[in-house]
């Protein structure tokens, strides 16, 4: 697969999830995202880029932390991501935030033209975000961070997926995906340099950063049901997965993920999995 196609697969996928992204009563991606922010602490003035921002939940809690002096602005290769978070931000009032359709791999902006560079779960979208990486440095102050989190994985599990979800995942449904969706290969391609922190610090080293902290810290993941997880696993990474198993696979994988996930609840009380997130934070050398 190419990275063109790759892209346009991924853009794609969260357009269509854009109008119920991280609006269906799952607790995830919001926690997530206000405590990288709480991580990479934005000053009140301070220029901030969110990369792959989605609906904002970086952007907005960065925007409470600059204030009207600041400058918050998301980027995000798919549309309706941007369409509903710019809706947002007029409810909000929030003239210091501005919403740009933009691809992160190729961000165009002056250099020096932030304090703050973030990108909660979309790092791992991006074909090649080491390069990507090294184009976010030269846009930094002297001094400018970098704040990101990934998923905890190793090389088996699914790239966008905590572990604990591809363990539910049965491998035999996943045998019919076309290779280039498997979940090895699109490990090794894209996201094996996020596994080991070692790689990661020398790959961010490598990309001009330095004061490279990894730290893994659970989000308390809360949904209703099994039910309600599945329903809200198409709207984030996972619909990748979706997409591309045979509609017998789909109806088996979904009846299994129900049973197993209600079976981790606590009677009829919501389902509540500790996630392991990876908070990555690093400063530009000047
Ligand atoms: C799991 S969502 C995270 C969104 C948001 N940061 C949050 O925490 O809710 C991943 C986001 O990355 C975006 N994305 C994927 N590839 C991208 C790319 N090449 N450039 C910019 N954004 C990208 C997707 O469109 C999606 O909105």
């Amino acid at each position: 697969m190419d990275t063109s196609t790759y892209k346009s697969e991924v853009a794609a996928a969260f357009n269509s999830a854009a109008a119920t992204y991280d609006r269906l009563g799952v607790e995830f991606f919001t926690p997530m995202g206000r405590r990288l922010v709480e991580r990479a602490a934005p000053a009140v003035g301070d220029r901030v880029l969110d990369v792959g921002c989605g609906r904002g939940a970086c952007v907005f809690p960065a925007a409470e932390r600059v204030g009207p002096e600041g400058r918050v602005v998301g980027i995000d290769v798919a549309e309706a991501m941007i369409e509903e978070a710019t809706k947002e931000a007029a409810l909000r009032d929030a003239a210091m935030v501005e919403l740009r359709v933009m691809d992160g791999e190729h961000p165009d902006f002056a250099p020096h033209s932030f304090d703050v560079v973030l990108g909660s779960y979309s790092v791992i979208f991006l074909p090649d975000a080491p390069t990507a990486l090294a184009r976010y440095a030269p846009l930094l102050s002297p001094g400018g961070r970098l704040a990101f989190t990934s998923p905890v994985f190793s090389d088996d599990t699914f790239p966008f997926l905590p572990p604990v979800f591809t363990e539910l995942i049965p491998r035999e449904l996943l045998l019919d995906l076309p290779p280039q969706w498997q979940p090895e290969q699109l490990q090794q391609r894209f996201n094996s340099w996020l596994a080991d922190p070692r790689d990661l610090t020398r790959t961010l080293e490598r990309c001009g950063f330095q004061e490279v902290t990894v730290v893994d810290e659970p989000v308390t993941l809360v949904a209703e049901s099994g039910l309600a997880w599945v329903d809200w696993s198409h709207t984030q990474g996972m619909r990748l997965l979706w997409n591309h198993l045979a509609p017998d696979k789909r109806q088996q994988l979904r009846e299994r993920l129900i049973t197993s996930l209600d079976a981790m609840r606590d009677g009829d009380g919501p389902l509540t999995i500790e996630t392991p997130v990876r908070y990555v934070t690093a400063t530009v050398g000047n």
